[in-house]
């Protein structure tokens, strides 16, 4: 792990701990206190799992194994640019999962994971209410209807032109210096 990870990892690790205090030691405490990490970090990392597990005085396995349960819960951050894939019914009608397919195969991922280079994530979600664009992908905030194979590499290829960009003049900037 990165130096910048190691803190980042830490700064979580005592965040949560200081929310636990708030918490019985109780298992019936376990979703509840699930949530309130995925709602202020967005994902569960193995460490937080561990101190979870610790705090009820339950297993580890037993942390785990409610949390792959239920589908609301990630164990991967978010990468820089999140990317949703509507699998509502009226997208997987008009190849949602494709478009799911070819997001996953073009990043090497796959859903509810994270690039290693954290720049992008990905989720399936249920119908997010523009069924008449199906199939529908949110990018950030943005919303991508009538998706097709074709646009998802668009879509990634204008990405990687932007942070080629970004990079481009950040360095013109330092060799300004
Ligand atoms: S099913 Fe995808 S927007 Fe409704």
């Amino acid at each position: 792990m990165d130096h910048t990870r190691e803190t980042e990892e830490e700064a979580l690790l005592n965040d949560i701990a200081s929310m636990l205090a708030a918490f019985e030691k109780e298992r019936a405490n376990l979703i509840p206190i699930l949530q309130m990490i995925q709602e202020r970090h967005h994902y569960l990392s193995a460490s937080a799992l561990q101190m979870v597990a610790k705090h009820l005085g339950v297993s580890g396995c037993e942390v785990y194994g409610v949390a792959t349960f239920y589908n609301q819960f990630r164990f991967y951050p978010p990468g820089k640019h999140r990317i949703r894939v509507c699998l509502g019914t009226a997208c997987h009608l008009r190849g949602g999962d494709i478009i799911l397919e070819n997001f996953e195969r073009k990043l090497g991922i796959k859903e509810a994971e994270t690039t290693a280079d954290r720049e992008f994530s990905i989720d399936r979600v249920a119908c997010v209410g523009c069924c008449a664009l199906a199939p529908v992908a949110i990018i950030d905030d943005t919303v991508h209807g009538h998706m097709a194979p074709s646009k998802v590499e668009g879509l990634i290829l204008g990405f990687e032109i932007e942070k080629q960009r970004e990079k481009r003049g950040k360095q013109h900037g330092e060799s300004k210096q």
